[in-house]
């Protein structure tokens, strides 16, 4: 949330900073500008709305130098507008910042008492002129380290300094930041995507960790200002990953991808020759685990979730699942035969680390199913499951979705056979279903049709719901929240069997909704739910598999039908069509489907 990019060169950096924030949209979008030094000024620039208005502006103004920073906003405090884009800036200094200064309120009262004035309405104009007022009696490593002291909350900083021509310092404290290397030249980014264009060779900050970051050298300390080394990584990257090639959207492509970024998980982690899942270096004895917590936020939370239903049903592990940002918060008792498992596609979602923190510091055993292996949450777990799907640069999670599930599910399946919950050849069969996944994903993906034409009476509706039981449900509510996230029209995911006891009220004629009723455990069960909505006005479309038998009820509205495979992988092809539902009704809207209305990718603030 919030993308910062900052470089020095030996050559002008503008449309260096520019390119990246593009790149950084993804991560904000209310806003943008850039500062640079030129003759001992600070020239900033910034606009309202996309990184294309902030171009445009320059055109009229130029600015230019050899040191700047940039960024792109997700508001937190104050309105997303021109006098709170970033960077903010004094005579001194300019400051670009991610994240929430929670004590700004106590900090802008005693500026303000020193004489300073404020511009913004945000929280990070107190780091500017609190950094100016400290380097009026400290060096510049002295402010710093008593800026950092002062401030509460969570942040990454991009600093220049109008009498430092070659310097930014960079801190971080809960969002991420990484320092990338180049010829002459340095780097500061928010994440490694706003740095490969530049770079393959990448540092991370830890929490506490500041750094001064020259053309030439680059110095990293703890927060006691004790200087640290780094290790130089170099990341391997296609660049086709991060294109839309000949799609409109990536969320398009990023669907259409599900069968290819599917295959190459399940080659990462079964043995297909001897039909066996390898995890290696799993840390934990058997015996050691007794019960498992799964935590995540938003689509990850239900991928947990739909990974409750496959523990219960394959292995007898006790398992619990909570939304980081209640878990964090929570009077827990953590339980040492526990394993704790922390699920992210970026794999740094503030609430989620937090969660993740609070285990190690309670000594407990974590692990972490993430995309992104270099995020923070990836190298804090005790062990890391990568999901191998490539970046995801549509705001809507879709491919992560799928990945997630399917990690889930290889550990779930490991772990019930170490056990000796699982039989041999149960186990032996389920491993050769899953090798038909992707195929059985690529059939389903040619639904297309039916969707487009039904995404007609979503896009007319005051609303919809999306019921389902059992495997159904998680998938239920990763519908609903695919549609509200990027129709901007409210969408409830519910389990069928509850309809009666309350939003049953809510159904009216006409009103169009998604029931999930694949042929399991919970067919008859929701088919009998789904004849109490159709009798009271609903408009059913009904998502099932495959099957012999007809359905047996009337006045259906639509129908998909997904391939068939065993129950366990019906929730992989009953998502396909909710997030195609989701993308053709926001596109015939016309809506901005990569960058829905107030969300932005990677989400880190609480
Ligand atoms: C929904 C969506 C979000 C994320 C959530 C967690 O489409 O993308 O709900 O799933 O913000 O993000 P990660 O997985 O990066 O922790």
């Amino acid at each position: 949330m919030c993308g910062i990019i900052g470089i020095t060169s030996n050559k002008p950096v503008t449309s260096a900073i520019i390119n990246s924030l593009r790149k950084l949209e993804y991560r904000g979008y209310d806003s943008a500008g850039v500062a640079t030094l030129s003759n001992g000024f600070i020239n900033e620039i910034k606009s309202e709305g996309r990184v294309d208005n902030l171009e445009k502006n320059l055109l009229n103004k130029k600015i230019e130098g050899t040191i700047g920073i940039g960024h792109v906003r997700w508001a937190t405090h104050g309105i997303p507008n021109t006098v709170n884009a970033h960077p903010h800036s004094s005579e001194t200094v300019s400051v670009v910042h991610n994240g929430i200064i929670e004590n700004s309120t106590t900090l802008k009262k005693y500026l303000i008492k020193k004489g300073h004035k404020f511009k913004s309405q945000t929280d990070t104009e107190v780091i500017v002129h609190l950094i100016t007022e400290l380097l009026k009696e400290n060096d510049l490593k002295n402010s710093i380290l008593k800026m950092l002291k002062q401030l509460h909350g969570s942040f990454a900083l991009g600093i220049i300094f109008k009498d430092q021509p070659d310097l930014i310092v960079g801190a971080r404290r809960g969002s991420p930041l990484a320092v990338g290397y180049g010829p002459n030249e340095n780097y500061l980014g928010s994440d490694s995507y706003a740095l490969k264009s530049m770079t393959n060779k990448i540092s991370y900050l830890n929490d506490g960790e500041f750094c001064i970051v020259k053309k030439n050298e680059v110095n990293f300390f703890d927060e006691t200002g004790n200087k640290i080394n780094k290790k130089v990584l170099e990341l391997s990257s296609n660049e086709q990953d991060y294109e839309k090639g000949d799609f409109k959207h990536f969320m398009a492509k990023e669907i259409e991808e599900q069968p290819i970024t599917l295959k190459n998980c399940i080659k990462e982690y079964i043995d297909s020759i001897n039909n066996e899942i390898s995890i290696h270096n799993f840390p934990w004895k058997n015996k050691e685990i007794s019960s498992v917590v799964l935590i995540g936020c938003g689509t990850a939370y239900h991928s947990c979730m739909m990974a409750k239903y496959w523990f219960e049903e394959l292995t007898t592990l006790d398992v619990s699942i909570d939304i980081a940002s209640e878990f964090r918060y929570r009077n827990n008792r953590f339980k040492k035969d526990s394993l704790y498992i922390f699920v992210s596609q970026s794999g740094e979602t503030a609430d989620t680390y937090a969660a993740l923190d609070l285990c190690n510091k309670n000594n407990m055993k974590t692990a972490s199913i993430v995309n992104v292996i270099e995020s923070s949450i990836a190298r804090d777990s005790n062990f890391v499951l990568p999901i191998h799907c490539g970046p995801e640069i549509g705001v809507a999670s879709t491919k992560a979705f799928l990945g997630q599930m399917l990690v889930l599910y290889l550990l779930i399946l490991k772990l019930g056979i170490i056990r000796g919950d699982l039989k041999k050849v149960n186990y032996v069969e389920k491993i050769k279903d899953l090798k038909k996944l992707p195929k059985f994903v690529e059939d389903t993906l040619l639904t297309e049709n039916k969707i487009q034409s039904v995404s007609s009476t979503f896009i007319k509706a005051k609303g919809s719901m999306f019921l389902g039981r059992g495997f159904s449900y998680p998938i239920a509510l990763e519908g609903a929240l695919k549609l509200k996230e990027l129709l901007y029209v409210h969408a409830e995911g519910y389990p069928a069997g509850e309809m009666k006891h309350g939003p049953l009220a809510l159904i009216e004629d006409g009103m169009p909704v998604v029931v999930l009723a694949p042929r399991d455990n919970y067919y008859k069960k929701t088919i009998s739910n789904m004849q109490e909505v159709i009798a009271r006005g609903a408009k059913v479309l009904l998502i099932t598999n495959k099957s012999n038998d007809d359905v047996v009820s009337e006045n259906i509205w639509q129908k998909i039908e997904v391939e068939n495979t065993n129950e366990d992988l019906l929730p992989f092809l009953l998502t396909v069509p909710l997030q195609k539902l989701a993308y053709y009704s926001a596109l015939k809207k016309g809506y901005d489907i990569d960058k829905p209305r107030n969300l932005a990718k990677s989400v880190t603030v609480e």
